[in-house]
């Protein structure tokens, strides 16, 4: 019997309606918005997993360098036996701390792409036939509750994806997450650092063009879903450094005056020349604002890690 299946929390209409209403919403806000996780259709992922292996995206490298060191700690600390994974995407770091959670029972990859969700929870189970593996195709910034399965809990949030949420977000999902955890469980928390601001812009505005692609690949999203009519030629990709906020902000500037339409929800968008639709930010993180933020949400920060060159940190906060 296979041990893999897999939960549709969001049903596909209610996701239509999620992506209709923040597209009717982003594109008639002043300045433009977008929600990061459309950019995750099956394309959208493939383009990500290219993005992690691109020479100046450092972030993927150096929290996989963490947990190749790490993971036997964390194992050791949280004895796991069920690992829930939010925004698991490939699951390929997860690897890691598989390995080492020797008592592990259930997995459970979370994700709004169900492509990868697919991908990764068939490979896992076929490679590991004696785990469990329950993928839930769910909107982390959404109402979560996760299958019965036996505690301890770990919870794993990895890859800097905390950093796509805006700090009101951020807190509230904290304090959601921290609702899901019991006495005895933890949350292991990746979280990308402040650094140098060319380092940061190069990662998200690499040489070769693919970070540039994932970013206009939400225009080819609303396109198929609404009908709309972007043309993403017409959109130059944008990475900046927002030192105040200490966060990348990724952007797509309208070369010219050019007025979109999105049929599905009869709207018309006019951008002017060298206006911004504002797609992602990813905030960058110090070890006292994690601390803060776990805090706030009644989490309390055990252990940190980072990498040899401190680019990115790992956080595992105990619940007690
Ligand atoms: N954890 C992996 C993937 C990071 S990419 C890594 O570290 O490499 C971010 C992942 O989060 C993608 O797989 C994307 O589909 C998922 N994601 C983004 N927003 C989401 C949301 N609101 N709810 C659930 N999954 C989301
Ligand atoms: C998923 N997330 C942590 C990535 C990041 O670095 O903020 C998404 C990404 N955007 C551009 N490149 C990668």
């Amino acid at each position: 019997m296979s041990r893999f299946r897999t939960t549709r929390i969001l049903p596909e209409d209610a996701m239509a309606a999620a992506l209709r209403a923040d597209v009717q919403h982003g594109l008639t806000s002043d300045p433009k918005t977008l929600p990061p996780k459309w950019f995750y259709d099956a394309h959208g992922s493939e383009l990500f997993e290219r993005i992690t292996e691109l020479p100046e995206y450092y972030p993927t490298r150096a929290e996989r360098e963490i947990l190749a060191a790490r993971s036997g700690e964390i194992a050791a600390a949280l004895p796991a036996r069920t690992l829930v994974e939010l925004g698991s995407g490939s699951s390929e770091k997860t690897r890691y701390l598989l390995d080492a959670l020797s008592g592990l029972d259930t997995y459970v990859p979370v994700d709004v792409s169900d492509s990868a969700l697919t991908q990764a929870g068939q490979a896992l189970a076929a490679e590991r036939p004696d785990l469990n593996v329950h993928a839930l195709i769910a909107d982390f910034t959404g109402a979560l509750a996760l299958p019965d399965a036996p505690g301890p809990r770990l919870l794993a949030f990895l890859g800097g994806t905390i950093g796509n949420l805006l700090p009101a977000e951020r807190a509230a999902f904290l304090e959601r997450v921290r609702g899901l955890l019991s006495p005895g469980d933890a949350l292991l928390l990746g979280t990308d650092l402040v650094k140098d601001e060319d380092v940061l812009v190069r990662a998200y505005d690499d040489a070769a063009g693919v970070t540039a692609a994932f970013n206009k690949n939400v225009l080819a999203v609303v396109n198929r879903e609404l009908g709309a009519d972007f043309d993403p030629d017409a959109f130059d990709h944008v990475a900046l450094w927002d030192a105040g906020n200490e966060w990348i902000e990724m952007r797509l500037r309208s070369r010219v005056a050019q007025t979109v339409k999105v049929p599905a929800l009869d709207l018309a968008v006019d951008f002017a020349a060298g206006e911004d639709l504002r797609t992602e930010v990813s905030a960058k993180f110090r070890e006292e604002g994690v601390g803060r933020e776990l805090r706030a949400a009644g989490l309390e920060p055990a252990r940190w890690w980072t990498d040899g060159e401190e680019r990115f940190a790992l956080s595992l906060s105990v619940v007690r």
